[in-house]
């Protein structure tokens, strides 16, 4: 009952902050809807893996798979695609890591077996025992993720971050927090990862949702109807991919001033 009231009240919040903005978030529901109905009744078939339709090779799902011993390492096993498919660029680079929840240990040491000798990896945790696996390349920061200052003491330690792992606490006003104060200090080209994303309609899962939306804001330059100028987050975020429990937001290595969709060729059909 508490917690239908809360999101009763967050709502009437934001329908009094921004009433034109929650106009057009409300025409968007009912295609939310559609579109959770239409994949509730979703019927498709790909190929199940054999040797003839196999994953290519993955060090890190082999790292996992041969991790039986030593600081445990806790993972969705379908995540080893996804980290490899966004993460396969940095490796061998100098490279800095951070990975929001340490619990044992053992994800900060795949990270630093999987990005090689000249990354370091940061972790951040609220249980001060893992103060434990700081080492020389490995520094660790104990505090809370939904706490703001802790993260602006944070910013003024480390300089920058290429690749963000959130795998704290999963919540998503945890989560959100932790995208607001650290996606602007992620270098250009890198990759913000927040894990465990669970539950249909999920919160933060809708946050990100209206990240996207932002990323299809359009307005026309003057004179022109095809071009349109890039805001500040259409010229800094360069896509945001949904997975199963995971949300990937690549950085753009440099910026996209402008949107523009020219026409090239001569021969046209009248009707456009
Ligand atoms: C799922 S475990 C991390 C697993 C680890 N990354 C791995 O792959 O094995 C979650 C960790 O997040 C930490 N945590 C929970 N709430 C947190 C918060 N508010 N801020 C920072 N860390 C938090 C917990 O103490 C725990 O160690």
């Amino acid at each position: 009952m508490k917690r239908t009231l809360n999101i009763f009240c967050q709502i009437l919040l934001a329908m009094a902050k921004h009433p034109r903005l929650f106009a057009k978030a409300m025409a968007a529901v009912p295609s939310m809807g559609a579109a959770y109905a239409f994949s509730r009744a979703y019927r498709d078939s790909v190929p199940e893996a054999s040797s003839s339709v196999s994953e290519s090779k993955n060090p890190l799902m082999e790292y996992f798979q041969n991790h039986q011993k030593g600081p445990g390492l806790w993972k969705w096993e379908h995540y080893f695609e996804i980290y490899h498919r966004h993460l396969s660029k940095f490796v061998g680079r100098k490279v800095d890591v951070l990975e929001i929840g340490i619990y044992s240990g053992g994800s900060l040491e795949m990270w630093r077996n999987y990005f090689g000798e000249k990354c370091h990896i940061y972790g951040v945790d609220i249980q001060g025992a893992c103060k434990t696996y700081e080492n020389d390349h490995v520094s660790v920061f104990i505090g809370d993720q939904a706490d703001k200052a802790f993260w602006s003491t944070f910013r003024k330690s480390v300089p920058g971050i290429d690749v963000l792992i959130d795998d704290g606490g999963h919540t998503p006003e945890q989560q959100q927090i932790t995208l607001e104060e650290m996606l602007r200090h992620l270098r250009p080209g890198g990759v913000y990862i927040c894990e465990d994303v669970h539950g249909v309609f999920n919160r933060f899962a809708a946050y990100a949702t209206g990240l996207v939306s932002e990323l299809n804001s359009i307005a026309f330059a003057p004179g022109s109807v095809y071009q349109s100028k890039a805001t500040q987050y259409q010229s800094a975020i360069h896509s945001i991919h949904f997975y199963p429990y995971l949300v990937v937001i690549e950085k753009r290595l440099v910026s996209l001033p402008v949107l523009s969709a020219p026409k090239h060729g001569t021969e046209w059909q009248p009707f456009l």
